[in-house]
């Protein structure tokens, strides 16, 4: 099947070469052209693991191409994905501008029957839009006799697995109600379905919503063990056996109920404000949503709280090694990460930072350049150096066993604040560290 894909961020650029994969005939298309130049070249903008064998591979062979040429990759797919960005507007809102503008540029130069599919994650009603949009230009263009249809289909792929997520997914949501586009979306995806069929067909608004639900409610699981973390500390209770304790009910799971310093990256934080904004805009008030949010806003200043908890608020002259600024571990990505409120918040007291990360260091040193109380460090040994304290920040493998004797040693002064509760509390204490976790609270 020939495939166009617009936009190469995360969702574009594995969805081409997932589809490129498994034999179809991909073009992708961007507007950076530098971007499209390293594409071709094998050069992947984003770390994600297996994503850049996968492109290289499929370029090599023909089935994975790149252009910024929209008039091509139009003429190319008799499907079209949209996959390009959907960033939070200042209200919370998804900025639909891109999506649009790929749905008039798809109209102005389609010449026969296209089916549009809507991969990024944008609000109920998009499809609708889009197919507003697609008509008035037509329309426009005298040529009101094309036909097409609009899809959504939404991505449920984890940044860090997407390649794994998107060769073997839990289940394929369509959103349409022509049986024609159905067709051919099921043969898009026949390869992915060949033990069971996971393809789940419905109307286009309940396929726009599917996506919204899923993550907030994996948002809602994360805020709710975080509140209870939170009450755990209080009343003397330990969240790491009481998650062991509920998870192993079938029916709760084990899954997103970690406790920690907040959720981050580039979905929940939006998409939970995103579907605040469409309830409202429908006159309901989504009372949940908004407690799922104002928790986590809160839950990624609990680290610092801690460490006032300790130090007191000026923290001038004091030196924080951290261990982790991505969002989660896999990934570079640091889009509201919980490691900038912690690091913004130690800066705003006075204190200088001594950071490492396995893949996010370019990025860091993009958002924040260079400045005096920010020291990015080439190793995670290096970070401890004068430090009065540890933070960790994110699960990066790498941190979960380190040399505690190591630590001792170069650290002024035996402390660890985790915000991911990598280490267990009563053999901290035996090996003479206070050690500050999340929900751990027998144990300061
Ligand atoms: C999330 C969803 O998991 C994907 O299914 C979805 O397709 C994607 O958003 C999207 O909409 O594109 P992602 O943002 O890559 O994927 O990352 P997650 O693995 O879901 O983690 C999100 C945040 O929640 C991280 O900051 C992580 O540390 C935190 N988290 C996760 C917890 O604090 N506790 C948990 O138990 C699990």
């Amino acid at each position: 099947m020939r495939i166009a894909v617009f936009g190469t961020g995360y969702v574009g650029l594995v969805q081409g070469s997932v589809l490129a994969e498994v034999g179809h005939d991909v073009l992708c298309v961007d507007v950076d052209a530098s971007k499209v130049e390293g594409l071709k070249a094998g050069r992947i903008p984003i770390y994600e693991p297996g994503l850049e064998d996968i492109v290289r591979k499929n370029h090599a062979e023909g089935r994975l191409n790149f252009t910024t040429d929209a008039a091509e990759a139009v003429k190319h797919g008799r499907i079209q994905f949209i996959a390009v960005g959907t960033p939070p507007d200042e209200d919370g809102s998804a900025d639909l501008k891109y999506v649009l503008a790929v749905a008039a540029t798809i109209a102005e130069h389609m010449e026969e029957p296209k089916v549009v599919v809507t991969k990024s994650t944008v609000p109920v009603g998009t499809a609708d839009k889009v197919r507003a949009k697609i008509v008035e230009v037509l329309g426009a263009r005298g040529r009101s006799d094309l036909h097409f249809d609009v899809v959504s289909n939404p991505e449920f792929l984890k940044e860090g697995a997407a390649v794994a997520d998107c060769m073997r997914p839990d289940r394929i949501v369509i959103g349409t109600s022509d049986p024609e586009s159905e067709e051919l979306l099921r043969e898009v995806y026949a390869p992915f379905s060949r033990n069971r069929d996971k393809l789940i067909v419905m109307d286009v608004r309940s396929a726009e919503l599917t996506k919204y639900a899923a993550n907030c409610m994996l948002a809602t699981k994360i805020s709710f063990m975080n509140e209870m973390a939170n009450l755990a500390e209080r009343l003397g209770a330990d969240i790491e056996m009481v998650r062991q304790g509920i998870g192993s009910d079938q029916r709760i799971g084990y899954h997103f109920i970690y406790p920690g310093a907040g959720y981050g990256g580039s979905c929940f934080p939006k998409d939970v404000k995103a579907l605040i904004h469409t309830a409202r805009e429908v006159g309901f008030e989504p009372k949940v949503l908004q407690a799922v949010e104002d928790r986590n806003e809160e839950q990624k200043s609990v680290i610092f709280d801690k460490i006032v908890a300790h130090y007191g608020s000026d923290l001038r002259g004091r030196t924080f090694a951290l261990w982790g600024l991505s969002f989660k571990p896999q990934t570079d990505d640091m889009r509201e990460a919980a490691s900038r409120v912690v690091m913004e918040a130690l800066w705003k007291a006075g204190a200088k930072v001594q950071a490492f990360d396995p893949e996010a260091m370019e990025e860091a040193q993009r958002i924040y350049g260079d400045r005096d109380d920010l020291m990015l460090c080439g190793t995670k040994e290096a970070t401890l150096r004068d430090a009065d304290a540890l933070v960790v920040m994110t699960e990066w493998q790498a941190f979960r066993a380190p040399d505690f004797d190591l630590l001792k040693e170069k650290l002024k002064s035996a402390v660890i604040f985790d915000g991911r509760n990598l280490y267990e509390p009563a053999r901290m204490a035996r090996r003479g560290f206070a050690y500050y976790a999340i929900g751990r609270g027998l144990t300061e």
